[in-house]
């Protein structure tokens, strides 16, 4: 199955800055074999055009961190998903824990804006993790469950990507076991809820991903790739995972 490799830029990323990472992205993957990988970038939204334009001869996909729920109306500062695929996105995050903590995002608004991009023939990436204290607690799987039982709507079709919140920016990651337990909690989760589809749905792990630490979190079993924050503002760093994906 092919790996994933997304980005997310969060409030970071200027217009000024698109031409020298387009640059440096085209020239890194000369004579790299990225056949079996999907790379993403989520940019900041009025970034999306341009950077879908700076990257149009490459492979790479264009997604949105996040978007509104409703399609179109009277919801100042909010951007629809219709908007969002007109512009060049494909996929979109929703529910990262920055925006379930900073913008009090519960599980079923997050459903709501899933099916919105849905709707809207984009893909979501539907971000989930415990914080440090329900990990501490030996509650992670249950938050975990219970984030994916609300999220979802029942005809999702899209990604998971699980982010122990503590690990986000932290430079601390889980152990592997415990990368690999929660991606098969996560796994059992989806094929009980989807049946066959549930099967294959990709579950990335997302929470200080770098060059460094990225062949042996990517070669974890049911890790289908990997959500990455900081080290995507670099395109040779981003690369760098890209190329420690496994392939086939
Ligand atoms: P990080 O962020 O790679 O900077 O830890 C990951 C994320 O929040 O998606």
């Amino acid at each position: 199955m092919r790996q994933i490799i997304a980005g997310n830029w969060k409030m970071n990323g200027t217009l000024a800055g698109l031409a020298g990472y387009a640059a440096g992205l085209r020239h890194g993957m000369e004579g790299l074999d990225l056949s079996g990988t999907e790379l993403i970038l989520c940019p900041p939204f009025p970034l999306i055009r341009p950077l879908a334009e700076a990257v149009g001869d490459t492979a790479v996909a264009i997604g949105a961190q996040d978007c509104d729920a409703h399609r179109k109306g009277a919801h100042t500062g909010d951007v629809s998903a219709d908007l969002l695929a007109e512009i060049g996105a494909r996929y979109v995050i929703l529910g990262h824990s920055e925006r379930r903590t900073d913008h009090g995002e519960s599980s079923s608004a997050v459903r709501d804006k899933v099916r919105a991009v849905m709707a809207a023939g984009m893909v979501p990436i539907v971000c989930v993790g415990e914080t440090e204290a329900e990990r501490e607690a030996h509650e992670a799987e249950t938050v975990v469950r219970a984030q994916l039982a609300g999220s979802l709507p029942d005809d999702f079709a899209g990604i998971i990507a699980y982010e122990p919140v503590w690990a986000i920016g932290s430079g601390k990651i889980p152990g592997e076991e415990d990368v690999a337990q929660m991606h098969a909690t996560i796994r059992g989760f989806l094929k009980r809820r989807f049946s066959a589809s549930g099967g294959t749905m990709p579950i990335l792990y997302g929470g200080s991903v770098k060059p460094e630490n990225a062949a042996a979190l990517l070669a974890i079993p049911e890790v289908g790739g990997a959500l990455i924050g900081g080290a995507s503002l670099r395109p040779e760093d981003f690369l760098a995972i890209a190329a420690a994906a496994k392939q086939g």
